[in-house]
């Protein structure tokens, strides 16, 4: 069973249950082969740190000596290993080898006989060469071997593995036919060669297609990445599971893993590691090492920079930052750039999983991080956005933030002269009543604009102008003097943000009759809103964004149709939900789908009557597969009123 504890872009970090040990995602099986195991299964679970590990059941069943022991004792105490044990089938080598006498059946019993934790499908290697016909007719002999598997199963988990080269419509294909399986993790199998090829932008299309069709209550694992380069990346795309052989693969022929690539050590000019494995070790003396204490101090300086990546990664998703880390670790290496470039095409895509909002600023670090949902979002939504004059003021990006506390003076100029204040910034355009909100005053930008930035920005603020209606647009250094319009800011802003965060009809419903603003002494922001005596909304002061009250929730439910910002939930749950409880995956019987993380939402009944409100956890494409875990973080019920 699969819960997700946390998120961030569409990372997840979750607690997978196996056989009541519990693997904490994301997570890492380094390979052990059985034959040779250089770094002993009990350190890698103690010293490491390792919950789960993977090996070979094709391997120990060849080994006479290895399958007898493994029959008898089974796979756990043969390798002394008290985690979770996932093996994989002898794919990889039937298909490198040209192996023919292995058959589904028998190698999915055999690691049942052995008492693997996880077993896998004898699936069929997809190679990013073959072409569309022969891949399309290898993935039903996948998908047909994948039944009789799980038909086998009993109480092992299998992996169904998803192959489909680099046809993103058959990855996608393939995935929704394994979601409808009775299958327990979502491997994504045949990627080994675009990473020995350093091809990660296939990498990308491949894992963000396979995304697409999968069931997303199931941890994915990507076959064979184990590089802590790629990790940052490929979990900030969704993976969950990891595996490398490569720690000890690449320790037998003296090459070290580092961050930012793999090297020899004949090439090394010095060893300046001050991982437990190296420390107080120079490179004269490791190079003169006797092999095999070579090839285990290696072995272990690998697997500690995989550990120590990992940790960070899992750092950075609990901050809520991963991305900032992905684009840094992007910046390694030319052919990761070019996945991180090409990420930016499936945007769409991310941006159902990536929160709304987050507790700390966005950092740019170059203009890949336009490729961020947060962009896309802030964009789209700015189509909800009602100019209050048809004249703008327009100004350029300023350090200072939010824009309002910088230009305060020229903004009240503007709107004294009938002019709505504009600014340039780095997202686009952005009105003056929109400047306090996530992610405008929160973020960080240098102060040396990019060009392909500043050139973006003017061209969306210019498309902007004319789509938001005004007629006319001046600098700010060409505004009137003198002008003598009134204006409510408090109130302007009120209300725009409202709209950016529930769509016009809900704000309209929000600002019925007499609107009073409830305003804190200290900050002069705007705390509560209040209209026609009922407090609707809050205002959060870290974000800028609302909370949604009871009364507001009520209105948005008589003014727009379901299922707009609703999660409707089961008669069970009523009770405790309009208690205060949080709602849980099982009982949520639909969603919005227009609903994203951290977002305001609406609980309802089956009849449509609000019960309480609070912030959506999982994706509306999370909740039909989700069976534990939290759904919506609920705040307050109804009967709290
Ligand atoms: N190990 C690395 N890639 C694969 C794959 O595609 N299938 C299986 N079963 N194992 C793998
Ligand atoms: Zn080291």
């Amino acid at each position: 069973m699969f819960e997700i504890t946390r998120r961030d872009g569409m990372a997840r970090m979750g607690r997978f249950e196996v056989h009541g040990k519990v693997v904490e995602t994301p997570a890492l099986l380094p390979v052990v082969n059985p034959k040779i195991c250089t770094v002993p299964p009990r350190e890698l679970y103690e010293r490491f740190g390792f919950k789960a590990l993977i090996t070979n059941s094709y391997i120990i069943r060849g080994t006479p000596a290895l399958r007898d022991r493994a029959l008898e004792v089974g796979l756990h105490e043969m390798l002394d290993y008290p985690g979770v044990i996932m093996t994989d089938s002898g794919t990889f080598q039937s298909h490198m080898y040209g192996e023919v006498d292995l058959k589904n059946e028998e190698i999915v019993q055999f690691q049942k006989d052995i008492g693997t934790d996880i077993g896998t499908v004898l699936d069929i290697f997809t190679e990013p060469f073959w072409t569309k016909e022969q891949t399309a007719a290898s993935i039903e002999v996948t998908l047909e071997r994948t039944e009789v598997a799980c038909a086998m199963k009993g109480d092992m988990l299998i992996n169904g593995v998803i192959q489909g080269s680099v046809y993103q419509d058959l990855r996608e294909d393939c995935a929704r036919r394994m979601a409808g399986m009775d299958i327990d993790v979502h491997p994504i199998g045949g990627v080994v060669p675009l990473m020995e090829q350093y091809r990660y932008s296939e990498l990308v299309d491949v894992v963000m297609s396979t995304k697409r069709g999968i069931n997303h209550g199931r941890p994915v694992h990507l076959f064979g990445a184990g590089h802590p380069m790629i990790l940052a990346l490929a979990t900030l795309m969704g993976c969950d599971l990891f595996d490398s052989a490569g720690y000890a693969k690449f320790a037998r022929d003296d090459r070290m893993m580092f961050i930012d690539g793999t090297f020899r050590l004949s090439d090394m000019q010095s060893l300046d590691c001050d991982c437990p494995a190296c420390r107080g070790c120079s490179l004269d003396e490791l190079r003169r090492m006797d092999k095999s204490s070579r090839t285990k101090t290696i072995a272990e300086h690998n697997l500690y920079q995989i550990t120590r990546e990992l940790a960070l990664v899992k750092r950075y998703l609990r901050e809520g930052r991963l991305w900032e880390l992905a684009e840094i670790r992007c910046r390694a290496h030319p052919a990761l750039l070019d996945a991180l470039r090409r990420l930016k095409e499936h945007q769409a895509q991310m941006e159902e999983f990536d929160p709304v909002s987050r507790d700390g600023a966005i950092f740019y670090t170059g203009p890949e991080s336009r490729g961020r949902p947060a962009y896309k979002r802030y964009l789209d939504r700015l189509a909800r956005y009602r100019a209050p004059t048809d004249k703008a003021a327009l100004f350029p990006d300023s350090q200072g933030k939010p824009y309002g506390r910088a230009y305060a003076e020229e903004f009240d100029k503007a709107r004294k002269a009938g002019y709505t204040p504009v600014v340039a910034s780095p997202f686009g355009p952005v009105p003056a009543e929109l400047d306090e909100m996530y992610p405008i005053a929160q973020s960080l930008f240098p102060s040396i604009p990019d060009s392909e930035t500043e050139t973006e920005s003017d061209r969306l603020t210019f498309q902007f102008l004319s789509l938001a209606g005004f007629k006319e647009a001046v600098p700010f250094d060409r505004i009137p003097e003198g002008g003598t319009e009134e204006y409510d800011g408090d109130l302007l802003r009120a209300k725009a943000v409202a709209r950016h965060q529930f769509g016009c009809e809900a704000a309209d419903a929000l600002f019925r009759g007499e609107v009073k603003l409830v305003k804190s002494k200290n900050t002069g922001k705007i705390r509560n809103v209040i209209s026609d005596g009922e407090h609707v909304l809050s205002m959060r002061a870290g974000d800028g964004l609302y909370t949604l009250k009871m009364e507001g929730a009520r209105r948005i439910v008589s003014a727009v149709p379901a299922p707009y910002m609703r999660v409707k939930v089961m008669d069970d749950a009523v009770p405790f939900v309009s208690d205060g409880r949080n709602v849980f995956a099982q009982f949520v019987v639909s969603c919005d789908p227009g609903l994203r993380p951290m977002e305001e939402t609406i609980i309802v009944d089956v009849d449509d009557n609000p019960v309480a409100t609070g912030r959506l956890f999982l994706t509306p494409a999370e909740m039909p597969f989700m069976k534990k875990g939290m759904a919506v973080k609920v705040r307050s019920g109804s009967s709290d009123d």
